[in-house]
Order: C-alpha cells, then sequence, then structure tokens
C-alpha cells in the first residue's frame, strides 16, 4: 500500500477507529494545564516523501509538544557544538522513566541519553551558550517554525509558567548535574530553556512537516537546503529508536518498528526513513508516559504500509 488514496483512507480509518476506542489511558496530570485536555481527542497526519499531507480527526488543534521537543533541540545543540555534545550526554537507553535521577549518581552527572529529562536539561544548557534565555528559546522556535514552514508555532507561556512552578523533579536534576559540573549555567536558566522547549504547542501537521528534515536523510526536502548531515540524520533517528520512548522504547520498536519520539501531552512524532514523517496525538497516556492510542496508531500505520527500520 502506497497509494495517495490508501494512505488518505488509512489516515481516515485509524481516526476513526480510535475515536471509538474506550479505553484511552489517562491524561499528565502532573502538569496542571494538561490535566485539563480532553482525552476524546485524536488527531494523525503522514506527509509522505513526495510532500503529499494526509491528516484526520483532530490533526489541526494544536497541543502541548513536550518531549518531542527534545529532538529539535537536540538538532540545534549538536549544530552548536557537534560531537562534543556526546562528552556531556550518553548514547544509550536508560531502561528509567523519563523523569528518573538514579543513574545519575552513579555515572558521575552525565545523563544516559538526550531524551530522558536530565540529558535534555544537559540539551538546553549547550542551547543557552551563554545567552539569555530568550534568546535560545527564540532560536529553537524560529527553528521549528522553519521546519515546518509554519510561522503560527507559539510557545504556550501558561505550560511553560505551571512547568516552572511545579517542576521540581526537573529542578533537582538540574542541581544534582550542576553539582558534578554538567550544568554550565545557573540551573533556573537552564531550567527556563527547558520548560519554554516543552511548552511549544504545535498541531499534528505542523509536527509532520517538522519532521521531514528526519525521512529526507537531513534535507528540509528532496532536492532542498540541508538541515543536517544525512548522518546526523540517520544518528538522530536511531536515538529515537533507542531511547525515544524511555523504558518503553524496546516496545514501541516491536510494535511500531520506526524512530519516534514521545511526549506527555500525547503526542509522537515517528519517522519512516525515505518514507514519511508521522505526527499523532492522544492525550491519554499509558504507565510509561507515552501516549496509549498514539502508539497503537503507529502500530496501526505501520502493519498497513509495512514501514519499518526493519
Ligand atoms: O519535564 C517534564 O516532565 C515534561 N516537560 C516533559 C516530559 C515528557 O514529555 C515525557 N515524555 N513522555
Amino acid at each position: 500500500m502506497e497509494s495517495v488514496t490508501d494512505i488518505t483512507r488509512l489516515v481516515r480509518d485509524i481516526a476513526q477507529e480510535m475515536a471509538a476506542a474506550e479505553d484511552r489511558g489517562a491524561v499528565a496530570t502532573y502538569i496542571p494545564p494538561l490535566a485539563m485536555i480532553d482525552p476524546s481527542r485524536f488527531g494523525l497526519c503522514i506527509v509522505t516523501a513526495d510532500g503529499a499531507i494526509h491528516a484526520a480527526g483532530d490533526a489541526e488543534q494544536a497541543f502541548s509538544i513536550q518531549s518531542v521537543s527534545k529532538v529539535f533541540a537536540l538538532t540545534q545543540a549538536l549544530g552548536k557544538v557537534g560531537d562534543t555534545l556526546w562528552r556531556r550526554v550518553g548514547r544509550e537507553p536508560s531502561g528509567t522513566p523519563f523523569n528518573s535521577i538514579v543513574q545519575l549518581e552513579r555515572e558521575q552527572g552525565i545523563p544516559r541519553n538526550p531524551f530522558i529529562n536530565a540529558g535534555a536539561l544537559v540539551v538546553a544548557d549547550i542551547n543557552l551558550a551563554g545567552h539569555e534565555p530568550r534568546v535560545a528559546i527564540g532560536e529553537l522556535l524560529r527553528f521549528v517554525r522553519y521546519l515546518a514552514d509554519d510561522d503560527m508555532i507559539t510557545i504556550d507561556e501558561a505550560v511553560a509558567r505551571a512547568e516552572q512552578a511545579t517542576g521540581f523533579r526537573n529542578v533537582a536534576l538540574a542541581n544534582y548535574m550542576k553539582a558534578f559540573g554538567n550544568i554550565q549555567h545557573a540551573p533556573e536558566l537552564t531550567l527556563g530553556v527547558y520548560f519554554h522547549q516543552c511548552a511549544i504547542a504545535m498541531t499534528c501537521r505542523q509536527l509532520a512537516m517538522a519532521g521531514r528534515y528526519l525521512m529526507h536523510g537531513g534535507l528540509y526536502q528532496p532536492g532542498g537546503a540541508r538541515v543536517v548531515s544525512a548522518q546526523r540524520a540517520r544518528r538522530i533517528n536511531a536515538l529515537m529508536l533507542t531511547c525515544g520512548h524511555y523504558d518503553a522504547s524496546g516496545d514501541f520498536a516491536f510494535r511500531v518498528g520506526l524512530p519516534g519520539k514521545s511526549g506527555v501531552g500525547g503526542g509522537i512524532l515517528a519517522i519512516a526513513p525515505g518514507k514519511a514523517s508521522i505526527a499523532v496525538w492522544s492525550p491519554g497516556l499509558n504507565a510509561n508516559g507515552n501516549s496509549k492510542l498514539g502508539t497503537l496508531a503507529l502500530e496501526r500505520v505501520a502493519e498497513a504500509t509495512g514501514w519499518s527500520v526493519f
């Protein structure tokens, strides 16, 4: 299956199936504004390699991308410091929840990978690069708008404020890594960058568009500008596959077989290299903090299309 009509129908069928699903998981409550989101929402958008956009359900409704932002922040940080980034962050799956602190003591303040919160805080610290937090945040927002080809993408200030007021675990992680010398700025500044990047709001359509460079081997679009080298795109996809769903990354690879990055807002960006950039949103989460129906929908997409990196 890969004709345009087949994919259009697939996206519509999946959205219909998911709209009717009863067991939708539980919305995140530890970030108060996310607790208010209607769990019956479901959006899906597939941008295929030919540039066609297939969207269904609530694909035009903006949601908090949360940890999906870690993919764009990592891309930005690698652009700034290149592979020296890996002196401060590992590249191994953690096998622990996204907000865990346990490995940091044993591993001298070096987080296992850039997608757990600790690793994303180091990435935010790299992106801060001695500037005011709003400079780093503005830069990331401009980058995401460029990738998605959409200037309407914004930061949900209420979400950023709520995380600033309640994100005590992240405050602990940043301070703990500061004690090991792996956070270079004042922790509150690094945290400010991190909380604002997590509060970027995007629709499935915008997110799938923003992921195109990872499907096109680092190019903005076929024959277009180079966003990152082909090697870097491959490596970011590899990290998404091995670490993008935290302690459920193995299960996601088993069920879906594509690089994917989830967020507690219920969004997932998945990449079928050379084939498609896929964004799905369903706010109810499974026990690992990843979208329950979003994962199921991606499983359906992979089954129907045969897209897989395996
Ligand atoms: O720092 C946090 O806890 C949130 N801003 C982001 C966590 C997240 O999205 C985990 N992903 N599933």
